[in-house]
C-alpha cells in the first residue's frame, strides 16, 4: 500500500472531499465571495502572528513599534501591508457576500441560522478592524477612537458600561492593552468560532439553489472542476494582494502627542457612510441606532420575509430596502471619502437620500410589475 493510500484511509480525504459533488451555479464569482473573505481571515491571522512579536501595546512605545516594524524588521513593511489590505479586502468581501446572499434570499429555511452566524461573522469582523485600526496609535487613529468612545457613551441605558468594556478606567494605557486583547485574542478566537458553526451550517444544509429556473439544483463533481477554479481564484486574489501591499505600503501617519490638540479623526472607509451623518450633523444618537435597527432587522429578516420565489424580481420590498441601503453606503463612503475633516450640508444630505429611496423604489417595483414571476 503507497503512503497516499496509507493516509488517505486515515484521513478520508478522497472520499469526503474530492469525489464531493458542487452544484453548477455555485461555478460563479458570486458564490466565491464567503470563500475569499475567508482566505483573508486566514492571511489576517498569519500575518498578525507576525507583527504580534514586535508590537508593544503601551501608550509610549505603540506608535514607534509600528514604526520599527515599518522601517527596520526585514519585510516587517510588506507584512504590515499585507495585514492592512487583507483587513480592507476581508470587509469588502464580507459585505460584498452579504449583498449576494441577501439579494439572492439564502436566509430562507432552512439557512435561517446560516444567515444569522454570517452577521455575527461580520459584525466581528468590523470591531476586528476598528480595533486594529486604532493600535498605530496615530493622531488620525486616536481621533477616531475619542469619536467612537463619545458615540458609545451616549448610549441610554448600556452607554456606561460599553464604555468601561472598552477603555477601562479610561487611561490610554488602560485602553490600548484592552484594544490590543480584544484585537488579537477575544475577536479572532470569537470569529474563529461563529465561522466553524457558519461553515458547519453551510455543510449540513449545502448552499441554496438558483434563484430562478424552478430553482433545480443541478450538481457537478467538485474536483477537478470547481477546485481548479478556487485554487485559480485564491491564486488571483493573493496576487492581487501582494502587488498592492508591495506597490502602495500602509501608511503609518503622525505620532500621537497627547500634549498637542488632537487633528480631526477620520474613522476607515466602511465607517463612511454612517460618519458623513455626524459631519453633517445629525444627533449623533440616531447615528448609532440606524447601525443597531438595521442589526435587528437583518436577524428578523428570516422569518419575515418567507413567502413567494427567491428572485429579487419577486421580491420588491426587501429588493427596495437592500438597493436602498447599497446604493446609500456607495454614495455616502465615497462623500465621506472625497471631504476629509469638512462638514456636510445637511440638506444636501436629506435631498441625496430621497433622490436614492426614489430610485431604488421605482427600480424594484418596476422590475416587480415588468419582470413577472421567475
Ligand atoms: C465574515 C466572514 C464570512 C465568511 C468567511 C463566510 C463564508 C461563507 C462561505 C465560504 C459560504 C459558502 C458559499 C458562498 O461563498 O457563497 C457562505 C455561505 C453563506 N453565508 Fe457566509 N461568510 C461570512 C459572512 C457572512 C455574512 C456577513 C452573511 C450575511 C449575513 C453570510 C451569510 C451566508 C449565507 C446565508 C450563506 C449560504 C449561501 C447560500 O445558501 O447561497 N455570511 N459563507
Amino acid at each position: 500500500m503507497g503512503v497516499i493510500e496509507w493516509l488517505d484511509e486515515r484521513f478520508k480525504f478522497y472520499e469526503n472531499f474530492l469525489r464531493m459533488k458542487a452544484p453548477r451555479h455555485a461555478f460563479n464569482p458570486m458564490y466565491s465571495l464567503g470563500g475569499l473573505t475567508f482566505l483573508f481571515f486566514i492571511v489576517q491571522a498569519v500575518t498578525g502572528v507576525f507583527l504580534a512579536i514586535y508590537y508593544q501595546p503601551s501608550p509610549e512605545y505603540a506608535y514607534d513599534s509600528v514604526a520599527r516594524i515599518t522601517y527596520e524588521v526585514r519585510y516587517g513593511n510588506f507584512v504590515r501591508s499585507l495585514h492592512f489590505y487583507s483587513a480592507q479586502f476581508m470587509v469588502l468581501f464580507a459585505l460584498l457576500h452579504f449583498i449576494r446572499t441577501y439579494f439572492t434570499a439564502s436566509y430562507r429555511k432552512p439557512r435561517e441560522f446560516t444567515w444569522i452566524t454570517g452577521i455575527l461573522a461580520g459584525v466581528l469582523t468590523i470591531l476586528c478592524g476598528y480595533t486594529g485600526y486604532s493600535l498605530i496609535f496615530n493622531t488620525i487613529s486616536v481621533a477616531a477612537v475619542r469619536i467612537v468612545i463619545g458615540l458609545v457613551r451616549d448610549i441610554p441605558l448600556i452607554g456606561s458600561v460599553l464604555t468601561d468594556i472598552l477603555q477601562g478606567t479610561g487611561s490610554l494605557s488602560d485602553l490600548l492593552s484592552r484594544y490590543f486583547t480584544y484585537h488579537t485574542l477575544l475577536l479572532p478566537g470569537a470569529l474563529f468560532l461563529v465561522l466553524a458553526l457558519h461553515f458547519y451550517l453551510i455543510r449540513v444544509h449545502h448552499i441554496s439553489g438558483p434563484v430562478s429556473e424552478g430553482g433545480k439544483v443541478e450538481e457537478v463533481p467538485f474536483f477537478p472542476n470547481l477546485f481548479v477554479l478556487e485554487v485559480a481564484g485564491i491564486f488571483f486574489a493573493l496576487g492581487v494582494l501582494f502587488i498592492i501591499s508591495n506597490m502602495f505600503p500602509a501608511e503609518l501617519g503622525e505620532k500621537f502627542n497627547p500634549l498637542k490638540p488632537l487633528g480631526v479623526g477620520e474613522p476607515e472607509w466602511y465607517f463612511l457612510s454612517l460618519y458623513v451623518f455626524l459631519k453633517a450633523g445629525v444627533l449623533p444618537l440616531l447615528v448609532v441606532l440606524v447601525p443597531v435597527l438595521l442589526i435587528l432587522f437583518f436577524v428578523l429578516l428570516p422569518f419575515m420575509d418567507k413567502r413567494g420565489g427567491r428572485h429579487p424580481c419577486n421580491r420588491p420590498f426587501y429588493t427596495f430596502i437592500g438597493l436602498t441601503l447599497t446604493l446609500s453606503m456607495a454614495i455616502y463612503t465615497y462623500w465621506g471619502l472625497i471631504t476629509p475633516g469638512q462638514s456636510i450640508p445637511l440638506g444636501d444630505l436629506i435631498l441625496s437620500l430621497i433622490f436614492v429611496t426614489a430610485v431604488s423604489f421605482a427600480f424594484s417595483y418596476g422590475w416587480h410589475l415588468l419582470g413577472g414571476e421567475r
